[in-house]
């Protein structure tokens, strides 16, 4: 195992420092020639890498690795060897996932050493931005866990209840650390020299889609335990299917289950714990509200106004795009007044367990 290892340490080491030493040149606007050094010397370090791990979650982090080596390619505008994207295509199809780094790679799947994880730079903000998210994915993962927990002792119940306010209570931590992220990432740095890591890049002649740090499984199991979304309706299912190569194996099994619909099971089980379930609904809405107001506009769709159109920000289709995609996310999961959405069946269910005033 020695090429892995040592390509894990040229990656914590002079991967970092050229990567650095480049974006500090591209805000100065001179750009260095330490690309080529860094798309020789990773290169020679990962064609060398021909055993693969047996174990699948070494196998998947190998597969970070090596990505974010064509991933600072890509960032750079040189061409990996061919060979290296080899390697990557070999781990890709052996786990079932795209061949390329996702954000799994730097969040829930990046193991540190020394207290030290990977990251493409040492820029404090790419530091942040990887921290933020990541507290925010584990915050999902909590309130998910605690959803699916219910249909097994049914909605009316003390455990229900208890259940519910654990799920609100981790949603209310993803915009918590939504609003830490937004305080304290720098909206230029970001954009410049953050962003650019998670392009689009070809593998062995195929291009797969930018990084994304939406891309776990969590979110949807919550969409969809709420009864918020539904796999029937096309739009949502085309988010699953595009997402599903770029989340990690053991989230794709959780992406291809049909989770209960909480809300079904509500309006079939009277009024016990509904406005705990409907605390839920909103905490969802508001922490996804505040990623499309606070961090998609700011932090993508204004800076992308101002910059020239060179791509830099893309994660795939036209940002116009993705963010109308991203604005129905926000319909569906604050259930705003809109064709499709829960909000009349949130409405009814209110009214039938007289709670007070719930705002959605
Ligand atoms: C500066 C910060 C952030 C920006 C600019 C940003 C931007 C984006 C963009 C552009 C997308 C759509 C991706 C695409 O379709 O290409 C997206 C999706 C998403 N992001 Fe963020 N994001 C940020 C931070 C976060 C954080 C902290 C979280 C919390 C864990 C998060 C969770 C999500 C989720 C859940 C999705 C939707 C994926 C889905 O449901 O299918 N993002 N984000």
């Amino acid at each position: 195992m020695s090429a892995i290892t040592d390509l894990e340490h040229w990656l914590r080491t002079d991967f970092v420092d050229h990567n650095t030493a480049l974006e500090e040149a591209h805000l100065a606007g001179a750009p260095l020639d330490a690309a080529a050094v860094l798309r020789d010397d990773g290169g020679t370090l990962v064609s060398r890498v021909d055993a693969l791990p047996d174990d699948r979650l070494a196998r998947y982090q190998l597969l970070g690795a090596v990505g974010f080596y064509l991933a600072a390619c890509r960032r750079h505008d040189v061409a990996a060897p061919e060979p290296a994207q080899a390697v990557a295509g070999r781990l890709g199809l052996s786990l079932g996932v795209a061949p390329r780094f996702v954000f799994a790679h730097e969040s829930t799947h990046n193991p540190t050493v020394d207290g030290v994880f990977r990251t493409f730079t040492r820029l404090p903000d790419e530091h942040t931005f990887i921290t933020y998210n990541a507290l925010g994915v584990l915050a999902y993962e909590r309130a998910a866990a605690a959803l699916r927990a219910i249909p097994a002792v049914g909605v009316s119940g003390r455990l229900a209840g208890h259940l519910l306010d654990e799920a609100a209570a981790a949603l209310a931590d993803v915009l918590r650390f939504n609003k830490a992220l937004a305080a304290e990432l720098d909206v230029d740095r970001f954009y410049r020299n953050v962003r650019p890591y998670f392009r689009p890049h070809d593998v062995c002649g195929v291009e797969y889609r930018g990084a994304n740090a939406g891309d776990f499984a969590a979110v949807n199991e919550i969409d969809l335990a709420l009864g918020l979304c539904d796999q029937r309706d096309p739009f949502y299912q085309r988010i699953l299917a595009e997402k599903y190569p770029y989340v990690p194996p053991e989230h794709q099994v959780r992406l291809r289950e049909a989770p209960v619909s909480l809300l079904d099971l509500f309006e079939a089980d009277g009024s016990a714990n509904v406005d705990r379930y409907l605390a839920v609904c909103r905490a969802h809405g508001a922490a996804y509200s505040f990623h499309h107001h606070k961090l998609v506009r700011p932090y993508l769709v204004k800076p992308a106004g101002d910059a020239p159109p060179d791509g830099i920000s893309a994660s795939g289709p036209p940002l116009d795009v993705v963010v109308a995609g991203l604005a129905r996310l926000v319909d569906l999961r604050a259930a705003l007044d809109r064709p499709g959405t829960a909000r009349v069946r949130l409405a009814r269910l209110r009214s039938a367990s007289a709670v007070p005033s719930v705002a959605g």
